[in-house]
């Protein structure tokens, strides 16, 4: 039996866009909902031989392991399929062959039980989860950093959002893993770059700060990561290898141009649309110097800072079952024609977005 509107509903989330395979339980609660277990089966393994992700692995992979993730989400989450009540499902943006075997699943799923589908937007998934976090009410404005997204989206209905800007090239996670790269540091290379960047000397190196000299909220990066090209193959021509302080000076000045150039798009935007609150998702989120400097400019602008636990910022499927949630509350349901998408951007009135991204679409 489907709830009645006033009842609770448990929704199974699925998210397969990228690489991560994960399932998770969600039920309702007067005030919000509650996360009865949120399951990620990561594949960084699967693709470290090949310096990014594997389409056609990701994809296998996927097939292989997301009816695991199903049921160690129901176990963990102490239900039977028969107790959920509706199931969630990323139908893009993402790589597709992943994306299928999520809305696959998903329709077999919904077929056997008879309960509702809904697909959802991955973006919308990141972008509504400090409404499951802290509840923040609408409007907010939404940075979304990650290895494969970076925009900034007005968020003012479950289904309404206005994107205001975003990268042209390279995502600020794609930026950091491949300067990790060129210093031969491992994957992935945010934390790794942070690390090194805590002992370095941010001013030795005068990295660009792109595109701070033109209006509006669009960003680019892989002008910067071209210039720490430069600045290793200078010091290598030089000296004939790297010490370990430039290694540390270069990931500290990247660091710091990346997060100035974040941080003064983010007060454009912010004083565009006078947003009450900043909310931040995606794994460069968990960069402290990002988050101090993102803090600082809310502080400036009047506004309320939200940066939800690292384990929901990044991929996961409670965030697939909380916009399913907010979509089947406004009565929201899939049939059988539900489609995987490869590109879906949030918002339909926006310019498309440029580059397919080295974790697939980036809207
Ligand atoms: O959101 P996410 O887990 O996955 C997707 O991109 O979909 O983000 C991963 C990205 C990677 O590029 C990783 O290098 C970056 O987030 N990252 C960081 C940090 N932790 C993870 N970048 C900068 N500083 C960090 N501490
Ligand atoms: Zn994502």
């Amino acid at each position: 039996m489907t709830p009645s509107p006033q009842d609770c509903w448990t929704v199974l989330g699925l998210e397969s866009s990228c690489d991560d395979t994960a399932a998770a339980v969600l039920r309702e609660t007067g005030t919000g909902a509650a996360i009865l277990s949120n399951v990620v089966l990561g594949q960084t393994e699967l693709h470290a031989a090949f310096g990014g992700v594997v389409p056609e692995i990701a994809a296998r992979a996927h097939a292989e392991k997301l009816d695991l993730a199903v049921e160690a989400a129901l176990a963990q989450a102490d239900v039977t399929l028969a107790e959920i009540d509706a199931i969630a499902v990323t139908a893009g943006p993402g790589l597709i062959g992943g994306v299928m075997a999520g809305v696959m699943l998903a329709k077999g799923l919904a077929a056997a039980t008879g309960k509702p589908m809904v697909g959802v937007n991955h973006l919308a998934g990141h972008a509504l989860t400090p409404r499951l976090t802290d509840g923040v009410a609408f409007p907010y404005l939404m940075l979304l950093v990650s290895g494969g997204h970076c925009q900034f989206l007005l968020v003012e209905g479950a289904d309404s959002f206005t994107r205001l800007g975003g990268t042209i090239d390279d995502a600020p996670g794609e930026a950091f893993d491949k300067v990790a790269k060129l210093l031969g540091l491992g994957q992935p290379g945010g934390p790794l770059v942070e690390a090194e960047a805590s002992n370095g000397d941010a001013t030795r190196f005068a990295l660009p700060r792109p595109l701070l000299d033109r209006p509006g909220c669009d960003m680019s990066f892989s002008g910067l990561k071209t210039a720490v090209l430069r600045a290793r193959d200078a010091l290598v021509a030089r000296q004939g290898g790297l010490h370990a302080q430039d290694r540390a000076d270069i990931c500290a000045s990247f660091q710091a141009a990346m997060a100035d150039v974040l941080a003064e798009k983010t007060r454009r935007a912010l004083s565009q649309t006078q947003a009450p609150v900043l909310a931040v998702a995606g794994g460069v989120a968990a960069n402290q110097l990002l988050r101090a400097a993102l803090e600082q400019v809310a502080a400036e602008a009047g506004a309320r800072f939200l940066a939800p636990p690292l384990k929901l910022c990044t991929d996961n499927a409670a965030m697939i079952a909380w916009a399913g949630l907010e979509r089947l509350r406004a009565g929201a349901r899939d049939d059988m024609s539900l489609a995987a998408r490869p590109r879906w951007p949030l918002d339909q009135t926006a310019a498309p977005m440029l580059g397919a991204g080295k974790k697939g679409a980036k809207a």
